[in-house]
């Protein structure tokens, strides 16, 4: 059973309809979710946190943390590292935990007016900083931060659009709470929220939403659930007669999706349903992590160009440096560079943040999908090195940055 309503205490109908789980069963499905296989999956994180007493201009100080959900915890952090705070970026952190350096990129979740930056984490049943962070993260405790990038920033909303529709899964409702913030106080167009969870224990933010909604007239704020709730009792499918009721679907709208992968790929399917252009869309996976050297499934049989029977060694040469190196069949770039001591750059090491985006000279990559390259930095020669597999010798060159 899913639920769908619309959050308005004051403002609104409800969607009354039951109905066998349809679009929105597929949204969670985890055949369809690309997830991805983490270092140490299946072991408990370790409560000794090895802090960095180093005091480095890149280090940030856990402040305040604030339980959003079970498994969901906002680090109010400080750092003297000057950041370019932009509403919908995330930003790259670094964590020493078990004696080894882990990166991830996490969204912000917005600022306080005394500075300080919040970031909200998710714990994922694969992912072992998640765990971590949500498991065992107190005050004062130390992470390192650099760079700010991603997809979702308020330069979308220079385009021309009539109305803006978020949709969120899960965690993905960070980025786009503070983009929706900034797009209400800085436009009077119509902002419209869709946030997609299992169940409303599972909602992230739900108060500051309700906030949001009781404050502006001009957002619509919808939840659809995949499993029925007692605290809040309208349920219904979320398919395209739920957006056509919302009036989501015009061509003149601006869509901006972030959450995992199946997600990305139900809400992309309900955009090709009503030809949506690709300009008029945006968005952000979320992903956990993998090991970069593990190699990924052997490539099948395609009509351009791929053979089933790649079993040959590559040569990458990456030409600023004059740097080359081998990579093993189905073995990724990144992780090949790595094992000959090449240190290429990158943070997530799961194609969800754009750090280790090359520009291809010569040669063919494939990527493990889904990933954060947009069509254009694809037709524009954009490769991913954490996730991408050369399918024949290539020349790689760097980016002057990877920052979207
Ligand atoms: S390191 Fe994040 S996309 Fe490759």
């Amino acid at each position: 059973m899913i639920e769908v309503w619309k959050s308005s205490m004051a403002k609104g109908a409800v969607i009354m309809a039951n109905m066998v789980t349809s679009f929105i069963g597929a949204l969670f499905s985890t055949n369809k979710v690309n997830h991805k296989r983490v270092r140490r999956q299946h072991q408990a994180p370790s409560n000794a946190y090895d802090s960095c007493h180093d005091h480095t201009k890149n280090m940030a100080t856990v402040t305040e943390v604030i339980r959003e959900t079970e498994n969901a915890v906002t680090l109010v952090f400080n750092t003297r590292l000057p950041i370019d705070y932009r509403p919908g970026q995330f930003i790259h952190c670094h964590f020493y935990a078990d004696g080894e350096l882990e990166s991830r990129s996490y969204s912000f979740s917005g600022i306080r007016s005394d500075g300080q930056h919040q970031i909200t984490i998710k714990e994922t049943s694969d992912g072992y900083v998640s765990k971590l962070i949500n498991q065992t993260f107190r005050e004062g405790m130390l992470f390192q931060v650099s760079n700010v990038g991603g997809n979702i920033s308020p330069t979308l909303l220079t385009s021309t659009y009539e109305k803006l529709v978020l949709f969120a899964g899960g965690s993905g409702i960070t980025p786009l709470k503070a983009l929706a913030e900034y797009a209400l106080e800085e436009t009077s167009k119509p902002v419209v929220i869709v946030y997609s969870n299992r169940t409303h224990d599972d909602i992230i933010f739900f108060d500051q939403l309700e906030a949001l909604n009781e404050k502006y007239a001009n957002l619509t704020l919808v939840h659809v659930l995949d499993k029925a709730s007692s605290k809040i009792g309208s349920q219904g499918p979320m398919n395209r007669a739920v957006a056509e009721q919302y009036e989501l679907l015009g061509s003149n709208n601006l869509f901006v999706t972030c959450g995992p992968g199946g997600y990305i790929n139900a809400v992309s399917n309900l955009l090709d349903g009503a030809d949506i252009s690709a300009s008029s869309r945006h968005i952000e996976v979320f992903t956990s992590v993998n090991i970069p050297s593990v190699p990924l499934p052997p490539m099948a049989k395609t009509s351009n160009g791929y053979t089933a029977s790649d079993d040959k060694a590559k040569r990458v040469e990456i030409r600023d440096t004059g740097e080359s190196f081998v990579v093993k069949p189905n073995h990724t770039i990144l992780g090949s560079a790595a094992g000959v001591g090449i240190n290429l750059k990158h943070s997530c090491q799961a194609g969800g943040c754009g750090e280790c985006k090359m520009k291809l000279i010569s040669g063919q990559v494939r990527h493990q999908e889904p990933n954060c390259l947009t069509e254009s930095e694809r037709a524009d020669g954009f490769v991913l090195t954490c996730v991408g597999v050369p399918t024949m010798d290539v020349v790689l060159e760097s980016t002057t940055s990877s920052v979207h």
